[in-house]
C-alpha cells in the first residue's frame, strides 16, 4: 500500500536530488538507511566495510548489525573526509564497500573513490546525512555513487524530526531498498506524537536561549528513554541491534518533509553566505578557514575550526552565548572509551585522533540574523589566539 505522505516526500527528494522518486526509500534514521543499503547489497558476515574514522557511531553500529567488519582508516587533515589513498591501501579480499562521507556537508572525492571503485570489486556508499543541499562537480550529493543515504534528523540540513532516507543508482538497488522499506515496521503512534511536538519545539524554539534549554531537556528525556531519540543507550554501549531499530518513516513525518525541502536551496544559500562571513575573517587574521575545493559546493551544515584548548574555548562560548557544535569528539562519536567494541584502534588514525582532540563546529544555523553572525565573529576577535 502506497501513502501519500511518503510518495509525495520521495517525489521532492528525488526533484532536489535529480533522481526518480522510485530510487529514494524511506527509513526512520539515516543509520537505517545506511543498514538497509548494506542488505541490499547482501554485505555481512566476512565482509569488510571501509570507512573514515571521523564518524558517528551510528555508522560502524549499522555495519556491525550487518556482520561486516568496520575498517577504519584516516582523513584528509584540511577536508576531514576519508584519506582516499588510506582507503585504497586498506582493500582485501573481503572488502566489499568503502564509506565516502559528506563531512559537515563537504563531499568526500567522489572522482578519485570512483576510480578505486572501478579498479576493484568495491562499492562506494556514500555517506551525505551531512551533505543535503551541498554539490560535487554540478551534481547534487547523493546523486553519484551506487548508493547514499541522508538524515532528516533535528540537527541536519531539513528535519523530520528523526529519519533518514537511501538513494540507489540502479533499479535493481532501488527495488530491493523499496522491498526493505516496505516490510520494515511502522513508527510506533506514540513516537510519531512525540517527534511533532519536537519538530514544534525546533520550529518555535528559535536559536537562543529558549532553543538550548529546550534541547538540553530534551537530550535529558532521550537518554533516560522517555522521547524518541537519535541514539539509544544500547547504541552507545554495545553493538547489538535495538529492538524496532528497523522501521520506516511515517507518513506524517514524510508531509513535514515535504514542507521543509521546499526550502532547501535558499537555508543552504544562507548557511554559506554564514561560512563565507566566518571564512573571510579567519583569512584576514592569517588563520585556515574551511576548505572548499574547486569545484565543490559545501552545504555547511556546520563550520569547522580547530582550536588549541579546546575545554577553555568551550566553556568561554557558553559565557558569550555562542551555540557551539562539537562533532566530532571521538573517531566514533560520540563514544569516547571501549573503542574495541566498535573495531576502532586508537593510534590507527593519528589525523583523525588529533583532530577529535582540537575540533570545535561553529553555527551556521539558517535562521541566525546578521547580527548573530557578528556576535560569533566578536567572539572569535576575542579568542583569536586559541585558534589554529
Ligand atoms: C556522519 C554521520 N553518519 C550517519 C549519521 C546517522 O544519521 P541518523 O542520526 O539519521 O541515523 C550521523 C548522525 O548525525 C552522522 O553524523
Amino acid at each position: 500500500m502506497t501513502v501519500g505522505g511518503r510518495d509525495l516526500f520521495r517525489a521532492r527528494i528525488g526533484e532536489a536530488i535529480g533522481v526518480s522518486p522510485s530510487r529514494v526509500s524511506l527509513f526512520a534514521k539515516g543509520r537505517v538507511a545506511l543498514y538497509a543499503i548494506l542488505k541490499a547489497l547482501d554485505i555481512g558476515p566476512g565482509d569488510e566495510v571501509i570507512l573514515p574514522a571521523f564518524t558517528c557511531v551510528a555508522v560502524p553500529n549499522a555495519i556491525l548489525y550487518s556482520g561486516a567488519r568496520p575498517i577504519y582508516v584516516d582523513i584528509d587533515p584540511l577536508t576531514y573526509t576519508i584519506d582516499t589513498a588510506a582507503a585504497e591501501a586498506a582493500i582485501t579480499p573481503r572488502t566489499r564497500a568503502i564509506l565516502a562521507q559528506n563531512t559537515f556537508g563537504l563531499s568526500s572525492d567522489l572522482d578519485a573513490l570512483g576510480a578505486i571503485a572501478a579498479r576493484t570489486d568495491v562499492q562506494i556508499i556514500d555517506d551525505c546525512t551531512h551533505g543535503l543541499g551541498g554539490q560535487y562537480h554540478g551534481r547534487p550529493n547523493g546523486s553519484i555513487a551506487p548508493a547514499s543515504f541522508f538524515s532528516t534528523q533535528w540537527s541536519k540540513t531539513i528535519s523530520t524530526g528523526l529519519g533518514g532516507f537511501a538513494i540507489a543508482r540502479d533499479d535493481a538497488l532501488a527495488v530491493r531498498l523499496r522491498e526493505l522499506e516496505e516490510t520494515a515496521a511502522e513508527p510506533t503512534t506514540m513516537s510519531v506524537a512525540l517527534l511533532r511536538v519536537l519538530l514544534f519545539g525546533l520550529e518555535h524554539g528559535g536559536h537562543g536561549v529558549v532553543f538550548r534549554n529546550g534541547r538540553a531537556l530534551y537530550r535529558r528525556l532521550s537518554r533516560i528513554g522517555v522521547v524518541p531519540s537519535s541514539s539509544s543507550r544500547d547504541e552507545l554501549e554495545g553493538v547489538t541491534m535495538p529492538k524496532g531499530f528497523m522501521a520506516r518513516l511515517s507518513p506524517s513525518q514524510a508531509r513535514s518533509g515535504v514542507a521543509r525541502i521546499g526550502h532547501l536551496a535558499g537555508q543552504v544559500r544562507r548557511r554559506r553566505a554564514i561560512a563565507e562571513r566566518y571564512s573571510g575573517w579567519l583569512s584576514g587574521h592569517g588563520l585556515t578557514a574551511a576548505a572548499e575545493p574547486a569545484g565543490f559546493v559545501h552545504a555547511y551544515l556546520r563550520y569547522p575550526l580547530r582550536v588549541s584548548d579546546r575545554p577553555d574555548f568551550v566553556s568561554a562560548a557558553g559565557r558569550a552565548g555562542v551555540d557551539l557544535g562539537d562533532w566530532f569528539v571521538s573517531p566514533i562519536h560520540p563514544v569516547v572509551g571501549d573503542f574495541e567494541r566498535w573495531q576502532y584502534h586508537p593510534g590507527s588514525a593519528p589525523i583523525a585522533d588529533r583532530t577529535c582532540l582540537e575540533i570545535v563546529n561553529l553555527p551556521t544555523n539558517p535562521s541566525m540574523s546578521d547580527r548573530d553572525v557578528e556576535r560569533v565573529i566578536a567572539f572569535l576577535g576575542q579568542q583569536v589566539a586559541s585558534i589554529q
